[in-house]
């Protein structure tokens, strides 16, 4: 019980979309300091509460090039993130933390070669494939603006949005 709410004092307010700051541009992290360190923490803190297999920094309302993906008991910790190589395709049911409830499928590369900075500046090369590429694709797209829904259909798309402007609207139906 204490433990629970020391972790909801603790964790972030997850920004639901039609929040502006999902669509801004994002600055590269230039400093690795402890308090980067304590904001990753914040967030994955924040990504474990509500039980995502990812987040990206302007989820909770900060726009910089800082992303989690948990998968398989791991946790990938993507700062100033690229997209090295991608092959083939894939498409997979995907959802959103800042959609609740909405999932939607969506094509992407099936296999990814991507380089980023962990949280102490070091630089790594990630290769994902299956739902980890998906996972890593879907939260560097946070990273640059663009959102899941923007892979679907326009019919689709509309849909979705006038669901979250109603929710945005309090008339949650
Ligand atoms: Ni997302």
């Amino acid at each position: 019980m204490e433990k629970e709410r020391e972790m909801e004092e603790e964790s972030l307010k997850i920004r639901i979309f039609p929040d502006p700051v999902l669509k801004m541009p994002t600055a590269p992290v230039t400093c690795f300091d402890a308090r980067l360190a304590a904001f990753v923490d914040k967030m994955r803190l924040t990504m474990e509460m509500h039980e995502g297999a990812g987040l990206a920094a302007p989820q909770v309302g900060v726009s910089q090039k800082i992303a989690l993906v948990s998968f398989e008991g791991s946790l990938y910790v993507l700062i100033n993130p690229t997209l090295l190589e991608q092959e083939g395709e894939q498409e997979g049911e995907e959802g959103c933390l800042s959609f609740p409830g909405i999932y939607a499928s969506v094509k992407r590369p099936a296999r990814i070669r991507v380089a980023a900075q962990d949280v102490t500046g070091q630089e790594r090369v990630h290769q994902a494939e299956g739902f980890l590429a998906r996972a890593f694709l879907h939260e560097m797209d946070h990273l640059n603006g663009k959102l899941f829904i923007e892979y679907l259909s326009n019919l689709k798309r509309g849909m979705i949005r006038k669901k979250m402007y109603k929710r945005a609207m309090g008339d949650d139906d």
